[in-house]
C-alpha cells in the first residue's frame, strides 16, 4: 500500500516532524497558481489505494475550480471562510468501523506532503457544502465526504475574516501535556521527562490540528507492555453535529498519523492495534494502541 507521505515528500527527504511544526491552517490563498510540476506529484500520489490503521480504503480527488466562474464557486458553500482557493482535495470514504479515523489518518499525510512542498491546506469538516462536493467528485450511495482542503500558495496576509476564526476558535494555542498524556490511568500526566523518546512523538500529537481546536486526544502510555492507548475524550455535541461524519475521529486519525510518523522518524518501531477487550479509562473512548516492537 502506497505512502502518501512518501510517495509526495521523499524526493526532497523531508521531515515529518519539521512539516508537523510548520504547518497551519491557511483560509487566505494568494493569486499565483500552483506550480505544474507539483500538482503532478499531488494528483499522483492520490490516485493510488490508500489504506488507513482500521484497514478502510480512502478515495481522494484533486478538483480544479481555475476555470469555474465565482458563483459555481460559490456553491461549495466554502465562500467567506476560504478566499482565493482555486484548487480542493476531496476524500471520500464507505462508513465502516474506524472509517473516520481513517481519514483523518491518510488526509493528514496529503496536507503534511503539501506543506512540505511550500503549499497551503485548511481541514474543512463543518464549513463546506457536502452534497456538492460529493456530487463533482462522484460518490457512490454508500460513500460519504468527511472532509475537503484547499490548496495553494498561502497570501502574505491573513484576511480580516481569517484572523477572527483563528481567534474564536483559540487556534494559536494548545492544550498543555498535563492535560493530554497520562502514565497508567487517567489523572497521573506523563511528564516530558518520562516519556524519555516518546517525547517528540507525543509533542507531535500535541501540535496536531483538530475540529474547531477541540484537541480530544488523549494517550496513555502501559509501560510494562511499552503501549500507548489513544482515547477519546468527547466534546459536548460532537458525536452527533454532521450525521455520519465524526469530526472528533477523524481527530483521532490526525494524532494517529502525527505520532506515527515522528515515532518513525525517530526511529522508533511499532504498530497499531486494538486491545481486546478495550482498556478502560474512564469517559474517554477507547480508540487504538501503538506498542513498539
Ligand atoms: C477534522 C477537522 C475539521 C475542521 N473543520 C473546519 C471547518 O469546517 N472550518 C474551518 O474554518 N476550520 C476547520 N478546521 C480547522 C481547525 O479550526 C484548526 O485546525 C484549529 O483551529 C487549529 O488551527 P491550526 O490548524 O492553524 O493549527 C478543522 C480541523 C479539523 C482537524
Amino acid at each position: 500500500m502506497a505512502d502518501l507521505f512518501l510517495d509526495i515528500a521523499e524526493r526532497d527527504a523531508a521531515s515529518a516532524i519539521d512539516a508537523i511544526k510548520r504547518r497551519v491552517s491557511v483560509r487566505t490563498y494568494a493569486d499565483h497558481p500552483i506550480e505544474e510540476d507539483k500538482k503532478q506529484r499531488i494528483a499522483a500520489a492520490l490516485d493510488s489505494p490508500h489504506q488507513g490503521p482500521f484497514g478502510n480504503r480512502v478515495r481522494f480527488d484533486l478538483l480544479d475550480l481555475s476555470e469555474s466562474e465565482k458563483t459555481e464557486i460559490k456553491t461549495f458553500g466554502t465562500y467567506g471562510f476560504i478566499s482565493g482557493a482555486r484548487m480542493y482535495i476531496v476524500s471520500a470514504v464507505r462508513c465502516g468501523h474506524g472509517a473516520m479515523e481513517d481519514v483523518g489518518y491518510c488526509f493528514e499525510k496529503v496536507i503534511l506532503a503539501a506543506t512540505t512542498l511550500g503549499l497551503g491546506t485548511c481541514w474543512l469538516g463543518g464549513t463546506f457544502k457536502r452534497a456538492n462536493f460529493a456530487r463533482r467528485i462522484g460518490v457512490s450511495e454508500d460513500e460519504v465526504v468527511p472532509a475537503v482542503s484547499p490548496l495553494g500558495h498561502a497570501r502574505n496576509k491573513r484576511s480580516a475574516r481569517e484572523k477572527a476564526i483563528r481567534r474564536l476558535a483559540r487556534s494559536d494555542t494548545r492544550k498543555p501535556w498535563e492535560e493530554l498524556f497520562f502514565d497508567g490511568s487517567i489523572g497521573v500526566p506523563l511528564s516530558k521527562d518520562a516519556a524519555g523518546k516518546y517525547a517528540t512523538p507525543l509533542e507531535c500529537v500535541r501540535l496536531g490540528p483538530s475540529a474547531s481546536n477541540n484537541q480530544p486526544w488523549r494517550v496513555i502510555r502501559e509501560e510494562e507492555c511499552r503501549a500507548f492507548h489513544f482515547c477519546l475524550k468527547r466534546t459536548w455535541g460532537y458525536d452527533r453535529a454532521f450525521k455520519s461524519i465524526d469530526l472528533q475521529r477523524i481527530d483521532m486519525g490526525i494524532a494517529m498519523c502525527h505520532f506515527e510518523l515522528a515515532a518513525r522518524e525517530t526511529g522508533i518501531t511499532g504498530a497499531w492495534e486494538l486491545k481486546t477487550p478495550h482498556p478502560q479509562f474512564g469517559d474517554a473512548e477507547y480508540v487504538a494502541s501503538w506498542t513498539e516492537r
